[in-house]
């Protein structure tokens, strides 16, 4: 069955694209074929099979006379922004254009290290994208990134354990711990739940999901707002699922790679992570048709579904490129039908392109887009240029409790006060 999914992921993606490089062929410009130009584009990797790649040999083909070179940066985003930062400021004109974090717009528009797309593209170009998505990458007033694949946060379980052990799919925090301890007693798993626990970006997307569950918030305009008892509930309960041994302590040095690892291994019986998570698992022989995947658990039954934060990468344009329209026909082309219908179909990424989103055929391949639609979705608070030392207060603070250095509380306070000296005396 699976392997039929695959077959036909990529047979879609192939029929797509040669309907695409047919229409790019009878309008291509012929000055293209004759002068080439290469463009850079720094981007993380954004499955494990090769869609990079595969998004640039489909874009050369349609336009033959732009190259594309890769320039692979780390999954971590921390680091891709640190590396980032370092070779723009340097005043490179490579890469050309990057794939760059959605909590990135503010702190860039500010430091100066992305074009204003506004001036790049016509208002046409944005009405592409599904509602919100252009508001996420907009910084007082001006569009910086064009948002290229949206990701949320999901609970990926194993159907046939929950099924060989009579389970239910775990709609709240407490019968998922339930769940997972079942099958931790009849040694069905060595993992009970995994997910992103270590100081860095993730840990913030993870906490969002439960501080906003238990009624809390990190930010209102420049106010903190974190030291509250739903902060400190949100925090215990990180913490409760590492004592109990419902996930290992090992999740406090879990990024997204590891946990997705462990899982498509065969080691967890839950979860978390983003919606190529889905597509990964298919390519693991260990877990290959054995993966459901539904919105997060919630505290209580009548808070179901709980939240997803929202995450996703947008294109962004560097300000010295020497290569302005190859970078515009590349982003049209990423951001249009043949580009998203890659993502969605041979990655289960989210598409941000409107349309792509509604393909039947498309939905019928990408699980996750059914299950996005029921799922609540909170925003990290990226609309100041400080986020990432906002971001860096919580993770620090909040994996300091996860490893039982610091009480929950304390990690609470501790955050809310660099929270508070982070975002003093800055804008929005
Ligand atoms: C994913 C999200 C991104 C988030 C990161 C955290 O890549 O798309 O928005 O910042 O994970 O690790």
């Amino acid at each position: 069955m699976q392997t039929t999914v695959r077959g036909t992921i990529l047979g879609l993606a192939a029929a797509t694209m040669v309907a695409i490089w047919s229409i790019g062929a009878a309008a291509g410009p012929a000055q293209h074929r004759a002068a080439s130009v290469t463009i850079v584009w720094a981007a993380s990797p954004i499955s494990n099979n090769g869609l990079r790649q595969h998004l640039i040999t489909a874009f050369e083909r349609a336009h033959p006379g732009i190259r594309v070179r890769l320039q692979s940066q780390p999954t971590n985003t921390d680091t891709n922004r640190q590396e980032l930062i370092t070779e723009i400021n340097s005043g490179s004109a490579t890469p050309d254009v990057y794939m760059g974090d959605v909590i990135w717009p503010a702190q860039f528009a500010q430091a100066g290290l992305a074009m204003d797309l506004s001036k790049v593209f016509p208002s046409t170009f944005w009405r592409r994208f599904a509602p919100g998505l252009v508001a996420g990458a907009t910084y007082q007033g001006q569009v910086y990134g064009a948002p290229f694949f949206m990701d949320a946060g999901f609970l990926y379980y194993r159907k046939d354990l929950l099924a060989r052990y009579h389970l239910p799919v775990p709609r709240t925090w407490t019968q998922l711990a339930v769940d997972a301890k079942t099958l931790l007693a009849h040694h069905a798993v060595r993992y009970g739940f995994v997910w992103e626990g270590a100081a860095y970006e993730g840990l913030t997307c993870n906490l969002m999901e439960y501080l906003t569950d238990a009624g809390g918030k990190v930010l209102s305009g420049t106010k903190s707002l974190f030291d509250s008892p739903a902060s400190v509930r949100a925090v215990s309960f990180m913490r409760s699922l590492i004592v109990s041994g419902v996930s290992p302590a090992a999740v406090t040095t879990f990024q997204e790679p590891q946990a997705m690892n462990a899982f498509a291994q065969g080691q967890a019986a839950f979860l978390r992570n983003w919606d190529y998570a889905w597509s990964n698992s298919q390519s693991s022989p260990a877990v290959k048709g054995k993966v459901g995947v539904a919105p997060l658990p919630a505290f209580s039954a009548s808070g179901y579904p709980g939240y997803s934060n929202i995450g996703g990468w947008n294109l962004y344009i560097n300000p010295h490129t020497e290569h302005l329209a190859a970078v515009r026909t590349f982003i049209e082309w990423m951001t249009g039908v043949a580009g998203q219908t890659q993502l969605a179909t041979y990655a289960s990424e989210i598409p941000t392109n409107a349309q792509v989103q509604r393909l039947p055929e498309v939905r019928k391949l990408n699980p996750v887009l059914g299950v996005v639609s029921r799922v609540r979705l909170v925003a990290r608070p990226a609309y100041t240029p400080a986020y990432a030392k906002v971001s860096s207060a919580l993770y620090t603070n909040v994996n300091l409790a996860l490893t039982g250095q610091l009480s929950p509380r304390a990690a609470v306070a501790k955050a809310a006060q660099a929270i508070a000296q982070a975002i003093s005396g800055q804008g929005l």
